[in-house]
């Protein structure tokens, strides 16, 4: 097991990467010198696949395990859910000390660390995430929280977790299309932070794609590590930390735009980062060709590179809060300078975001 270490003060933690190391996670648990009463947190899908195991070593530790499953999907990510799951904490009568596990892709990630803030004015949990989203994004910096019929991700709490535990080996069991959507938040990162990163990314897939050991757990290894950095520096998003969001803005209007679900969300998010480096170009803010590069190793990736043809550029302008009205007015984005390199904060005319979904992300016919 390889842990590196997330700094935050008096609320620093390791991040776990091993591969076949669910049944040691009982012992690193206990480790946190919790209360003997624990409760794990899962879907029916994961809990199928990994539930026994981890539930097996929690109780090879020592603890007395209360299991609580929520139904598989993101329309799960409920305040109700989190209720169902506080009242399931309080019947398991865990206490301040005690630790909840959530084991699962960033739906539990996500839903679990919320309510371990809420429970008991905050207790302390562990993520052991089980797709590649949660392994190398969400597991990791704290952001919990659930989704609100009048927006995503809308309520919730920075509640940092006690240590991120990542099995390599449970991404064997993921569908390969989820795979494919963790892939564009992997990507991001060698955008924003490391030129070298994205190298490795376009000179590696063959050993990616086939989950090849070692190609695996240098990308988690690397991708946790610039999250760590960016997180340890900015935790609460004044700054730095909104880079993370690059290719988000023009993502997320693609998943309003389209209805949730046409699109997983690292789809949209390689959607939007095509768009975004090219409107990069579009106002001289990128020095080179980013948006080539940035289009080819998305579709190496067996990824979506363009807006999806017939969705309206005013779909997609309404779903960013950009209507008619507001069209004299700009709109700040992440967008990269250079592969490697991004700026917050840069403001862009909002006609020339306009001009951009006019057209799609794709090239200019010759
Ligand atoms: P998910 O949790 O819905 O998991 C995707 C699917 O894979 C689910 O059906 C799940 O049951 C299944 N699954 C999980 N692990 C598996 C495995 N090992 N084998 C087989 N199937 C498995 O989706 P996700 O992509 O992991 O996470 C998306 C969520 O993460 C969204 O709600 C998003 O808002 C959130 N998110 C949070 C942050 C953050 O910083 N907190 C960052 C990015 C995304
Ligand atoms: N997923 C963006 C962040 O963690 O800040």
């Amino acid at each position: 097991v390889e842990r590196l270490r997330v700094e935050l003060a008096d609320r620093s933690y390791d991040i776990a990467i091993g591969t076949g190391t669910l049944d040691a996670l009982g012992d690193a648990v206990r480790g946190l010198s919790p209360s003997p009463r624990l409760a794990l947190v899962s879907n029916p899908t994961v809990h199928a696949l990994y539930g026994p195991r981890v539930r097996d070593s929690l109780t090879r530790a020592g603890f007395a395990v209360h299991e609580v499953t929520v139904p598989d999907g993101e329309q799960y990510k409920t305040l109700l859910w989190t209720e169902k799951m506080l009242t399931e904490l309080l019947r398991s009568r865990l206490d301040r000390r005690s630790v909840l596990v959530a084991l699962g892709g960033g739906v539990i990630g996500d839903m679990a660390g919320f309510a371990a803030a809420l429970y008991m004015r905050g207790i302390r949990f562990v993520q052991v995430p089980t797709t590649l989203l949660a392994q190398v994004d969400s597991s990791v910096g704290g952001k919990t929280g659930v989704n609100h019929p009048l927006g995503k991700n809308m309520i919730g709490a920075f509640w940092q977790p006690s240590l991120v535990w990542v099995d390599l080996e449970t991404l064997r069991s993921l569908p390969p299309r989820q795979f494919r959507a963790g892939m564009a938040e992997v990507i991001k990162y060698g955008v924003i932070r490391d030129e070298a990163f994205f190298r490795f990314l376009g000179e590696h897939e063959k050993d990616v794609s086939a989950l090849e050991p070692e190609a695996l757990a240098h990308l988690v290894r690397r991708s946790c590590e610039i999250k760590a950095e960016v997180v340890s520096r900015d935790e609460r998003e004044a700054g730095l930390r909104a880079i993370l969001n690059y290719g988000h803005t023009i993502g997320h209007a693609v998943e309003t735009a389209t209805g949730y679900g046409a699109y997983l969300h690292g789809e949209a998010v390689a959607i939007g980062m095509c768009a975004e480096a090219r409107l990069a170009e579009a106002v001289k803010v990128a020095a080179e060709k980013v948006h080539e590069r940035v289009r080819r190793l998305v579709e190496l990736y067996g990824l979506p590179a363009e807006v999806p043809e017939g969705l309206e550029a005013a779909a997609l302008l309404e779903a960013m809060h950009l209507d008619k009205k507001a069209l004299s007015g700009e709109m700040r984005f992440i967008l990269p300078v250079r592969v490697g390199t991004v700026r917050v904060n840069e403001p862009v005319p909002a006609e020339a975001v306009q001009a951009l979904l006019s057209t799609g992300s794709r090239p200019p016919s010759p």
